[in-house]
């Protein structure tokens, strides 16, 4: 297989569907108004009037690049080696335009002739259908990828859970999918006899999503038939890397590798322990984060997307910690990551990072205080018998001293200790009693 830079990748993937009749959309930012979530969190979200028929689109058929920016999984962050908090994702959509069939063609055409994979390594998965969605399995797509060679063994029908695509699982256009995974080599797998896509070990890579987006989910569940049958796909560009670069996850792909060199330096001492590789992991993913959320004019703060942006921020310097920083430093890493991602950030872009530098770092030092008390807290605490921590003791921690609960949670299950949030809940619930007798004295 041939070794190709994300650049590279970009670029034959616009290429190939440009050459296809496809009109090359600058992707949107990460934060559109009104949106329906804090962020993009799908290449297809910017698209939605035209994905519904309320809107013409310029072209029927359209490419983008789409940075994307999700908080769902983001404890996976680090332990996997395929999730990235805000991540570039690569797309073609049909407005009505294309069918199914051809969506597939291109998809194989594209892999195995443009990108060099070899057949053998590609699997796919495909609706097996739903009873309760009304909906039977998707042979058409089945069938297409076996007259075009993957052999029968590799196209994997499953369910709803896995092959049908929601926005976030809300309401909004929907489709059955069907998914591209990479064999990385069985050396990676679980060696479960039936390891195959859809099995959480290393082994099977999914880096491209073809949605056959058919249908609009409604508030109850319920589904209807957009105006037009249309295509959405979006390909994660660092898993794709990760294949194409041999990395052994999408965090050491070259976007992140002059950041990875500058936390060596910064933290030369890595006892390769599986804490000290999820911190570099999760310092870099973050940063590159709180980079991209920067950039689209969100900085770090109490509210809304600013409070999303703090956090990773806090997550990230706790990780620091770990590996032995005790300096602020996350914002010394948004030079590297502007080096590591090339072109794929404007040049205006790269202009804005100094300031952006200030402000990370001026939340991280606010944060340190915080977190140098915090951490000797809970490095005192000790559990019941049975290796619980009291949530009214995590609750204080909080009121009083500012130290996030689920941070501390996570810090304390790393102990293999566990809180009893029941207990974090009637603590909540009380000082919210406390506080309103004390305002409603205060102002009567
Ligand atoms: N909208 C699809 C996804 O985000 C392509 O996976």
């Amino acid at each position: 297989m041939q070794q190709l830079s994300s650049g590279e990748i970009v670029k034959r993937y616009r290429s190939f569907f440009v050459a296809r009749n496809h009109l090359a959309l600058p992707g949107s930012s990460l934060v559109v108004p009104g949106n329906s979530t804090s962020f993009i969190i799908a290449g297809m979200q910017p698209l939605l009037p035209y994905l519904r028929g309320e809107v013409a689109p310029l072209a029927p058929r359209l490419t983008a690049l789409q940075r994307c920016l999700r908080t769902d999984d983001v404890e996976q962050v680090g332990t996997s080696i395929r999730q990235n908090t805000a991540f570039f994702m690569l797309g073609n959509w049909s407005i009505g335009n294309y069918d199914k069939r051809t969506t597939i063609q291109m998809a194989l055409d594209l892999l195995l002739n443009h990108l060099g994979l070899p057949l053998e390594k590609l699997w796919m998965t495909v609706f097996e259908g739903d009873r309760e969605l009304g909906l039977s399995l998707d042979d058409v797509a089945a069938e297409e990828w076996r007259r075009l060679g993957v052999p029968s063994e590799h196209v994997v029908p499953l369910g709803a859970e896995d092959n049908f695509w929601t926005m976030g699982g809300g309401p909004g256009p929907c489709g059955p999918c069907s998914e591209i995974f990479v064999d990385r080599g069985s050396e990676l797998g679980c060696g479960a006899p039936d390891c195959r896509p859809g099995c959480s070990c290393a082994r099977f890579l999914e880096v491209w999503n073809l949605v056959f987006m058919e249908f609009e989910k409604h508030e109850d569940g319920s589904l209807t038939s957009l105006p037009q049958r249309n295509i959405d796909t979006g390909m994660g560009l660092e898993r794709m890397a990760c294949v194409l670069q041999s990395s052994d996850s999408v965090y050491s792909v070259d976007l992140f590798q002059p950041a990875l060199e500058r936390l060596q330096a910064l933290a030369p001492r890595d006892d390769g322990s599986p804490q000290a590789l999820r911190a570099r992991r999760m310092i870099v993913d973050h940063v590159r984060a709180v980079l991209l959320a920067g950039l689209a004019g969100v900085g770090p703060g109490r509210d809304g997307r600013s409070s999303v942006v703090r956090r990773l921020i806090r997550r990230a310097a706790c990780q620091g910690r770990l590996l032995g920083i005790d300096q602020p430093f996350l914002g010394s890493l948004l030079q590297p990551l502007v080096e590591g991602h090339g072109s794929l950030l404007t040049q205006d872009e790269q202009k804005r990072v100094p300031d952006l530098e200030r402000l990370v770092t001026n939340d991280e030092v606010m944060f340190a205080r915080v977190l140098s008390s915090g951490l000797r807290e809970l490095e005192r605490v000790e559990p019941n018998e049975r290796g619980i921590i009291a949530g009214e003791y995590l609750f204080k921690l909080h009121a009083e001293k500012g130290f996030p609960a689920d941070l501390a949670s996570e810090i304390l299950q790393e102990r293999g200790l566990v809180v009893d949030w029941s207990g974090y809940q009637h603590a909540s619930a009380d000082h919210r009693i406390v506080s309103r007798v004390s305002v409603q004295k205060h102002f009567h």
